[in-house]
């Protein structure tokens, strides 16, 4: 390994993957966009569970924000990032330039994966999961790793790049990690610090709502408009508009009217103050 954990220039990463890893150890990779939390800390522990090397990116992809997102306020804070890692002092951090990974501006080749992203986040963010899987892709070729580590908190984003593995034989095992919670139950996200205190107590009864959607189906509910009118009762109550609350496939994301065989995603999103807020919970029958 050399004699660093702070990998600066994808040149270097792909030299590390070349010689400074021994066969047959297995490489992980955890590709994030900073700011960590103890959500990204699981996927790492998660990580060391199945790999001997693991590589944490930080690199806030311009390609998956839109022209009115907030990739300029994106909060960039490596050295807090480093910081927070140091419970695992091993960790490779990779942080790439913008300029060093898209040399020569946008990328004139985008990967797709339409069939699974002109829904959910997709209709009110077209373009980003083409960001995603263009930026996973080159992070799995400059990487190489074994495995890839993504929480389920994203859950179509973990379904779409899972997809995407499987569609291109990249030969990456992509791992998905459940969502940690506050005490109040509000998944971690990165976007959290936009929250104004009285927002994050609000933003509380994202995870509420579909824990309540959750509770019908434990009941026996399996049609999707009652499933799905429990967590709205819970956000109209608590004064939430969400964009979405929808009952999928986990794996396809296929719209469902029914949980059937096999496991769905329920799902929200909902703008809270400056912070767009997503979660899901798996429907398991
Ligand atoms: O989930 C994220 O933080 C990003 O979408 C990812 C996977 C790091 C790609 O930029």
């Amino acid at each position: 390994m050399l004699n660093r954990t702070r990998i600066e220039s994808v040149a270097d990463m792909v030299e590390f993957r070349k010689n400074g890893v021994r066969q047959p150890a297995r490489v992980a990779l955890v590709p994030t966009m900073g700011a960590l939390h103890e959500g990204h800390l699981a996927l790492v522990k998660a990580a060391y569970g199945i790999a001997q090397h693991v590589v944490v990116s930080i690199f806030v992809n311009p390609m998956q924000f839109g022209p009115q997102e907030d990739y300029s306020r994106y909060p960039r804070v490596v050295d807090h990032d480093i910081a927070l890692l140091s419970s695992f002092p091993h960790t490779v951090v990779f942080t790439p330039s913008a300029e060093d990974m898209y040399p020569e501006g946008p990328s004139w080749t985008v990967i797709s994966v339409p069939g699974m992203t002109g829904t959910l986040c997709g209709l009110k963010r077209p373009g980003h999961f083409d960001g995603v899987c263009t930026v996973v892709a080159k992070l799995f070729n400059i990487v190489r790793p074994d495995f890839a580590l993504f929480g389920q908190k994203d859950g179509q984003q973990l379904a779409v790049v899972r997809r995407m593995a499987e569609d291109l034989n990249f030969p990456v095992e992509i791992v998905g990690v459940p969502t940690v919670r506050e005490p109040s139950g509000l998944a971690l996200s990165s976007r959290n610090r936009y929250l104004e205190p009285h927002e994050r107590v609000q933003a509380a009864s994202l995870y509420r709502a579909l824990s309540a959607g959750r509770e019908r189906f434990g009941k026996g509910e399996r049609s999707r408009q009652q499933i799905t009118q429990a967590v709205f009762d819970v956000l109209r109550a608590a004064g939430i508009e969400a964009e979405y609350v929808a009952l999928v496939d986990s794996r396809t994301l296929e719209p469902l009217e029914q949980v059937g065989r096999q496991p769905a995603m329920l799902a929200l999103a909902a703008q809270i103050g400056a912070a767009r807020l997503i979660d899901n919970v798996i429907l398991t029958p």
